[in-house]
């Protein structure tokens, strides 16, 4: 199976203005979707067997429901038809998620910001998408609840072969960003069970290594990312890009990285 994988797309249909801090690289940087339709055109080009598209969160940034309707219109009609299956990020309003990428009506508000699971049983491999996301919380958590959605999905997966996505990375080996605090009952499950693959967003870089003993990947942001200055400033640069993988039995025979920047940078800021 042609699988592609993207993250971090931060989508807004209009930016604020801003000419400080953070949200003045949301107002500079590139349209998220100019660079998702040069992604697609080139991994689609490349690889026109993808079947499946993988979003490891920050779909949106602060985004309403409405952004998440034009975010989804808009893959849905570029995806040729292909699966789709994300997991939310830090970023993503979870009640805004719900009600504009799932068409879900409004909810309590506790009912509205559990975390979102899902379970996609294919005819190769099963893929668990879970939630290590708490909107504003940088670091990410799993909330209680998550391990034993995952030890429910994974007897239900059996010895089938599966890849499990979520949106914070798991090795601290990221550009310096700290990884989520990971339950040791979810680490556990995972280096036991027959996930063939680990795959994650968050830290705008890509990455390949191994997490309880899994094939282990991070994808691009599809947006900016940040580089630490020796000075305590946060450079921030666009770029973007996406991971490509073939699976053969669930087991992934072949993998690509591709980073796509053009050095243009979008902001220099002190964090206090
Ligand atoms: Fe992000």
């Amino acid at each position: 199976m042609q699988i592609l994988h993207i993250s971090d797309i931060h989508f807004r249909v209009q930016y604020e203005a801003a000419q400080e801090g953070y949200a003045s690289v949301l107002y500079r940087m590139t349209n998220p979707l100019e660079l998702l339709d040069r992604c697609l055109e080139r991994a689609f080009s490349e690889h026109p067997g993808i079947k499946l598209l993988m979003i490891t969160g920050d779909l949106c940034d602060d985004g309403k429901a409405e952004d998440y309707e034009v975010l989804r219109t808009w893959l849905t009609k570029n995806l040729r038809g292909i699966k789709m299956i994300v997991t939310p990020g830090n970023h993503d309003r979870k009640a805004e998620f719900r009600s504009g990428w799932l068409g879900m009506k409004a909810q309590g508000e506790k009912e509205a910001d559990l975390p979102y699971n899902e379970h996609w049983s294919g005819d190769e491999l099963d893929v668990l998408s879970l939630d290590s996301a708490v909107f504003g919380e940088s670091d990410g958590c799993f909330v209680q609840g998550q391990a034993d959605w995952l030890a429910e999905e994974l007897k239900k997966v059996g010895d089938r072969p599966s890849l499990l996505m979520t949106h914070h990375h798991l090795l601290d080996a990221h550009e310096g960003i700290r990884a989520v605090s990971c339950p040791a009952e979810i680490a556990q499950l995972v280096k036991e069970s027959h996930v063939t693959a680990v795959m994650v967003g968050h830290t705008h870089h890509c990455f390949a290594g191994y997490w309880q003993r899994k094939p282990y990947y991070t994808a691009d942001g599809m947006s900016f990312y940040g580089i630490d200055e020796p000075d305590g400033s946060v450079r921030f640069e666009e770029k973007y890009g996406y991971n490509y993988y073939e699976t053969k039995q669930g087991l992934i025979m072949a993998s690509e990285q591709r980073t796509f920047s053009e050095n243009r940078e979008l902001a220099n800021i002190i964090f206090f």
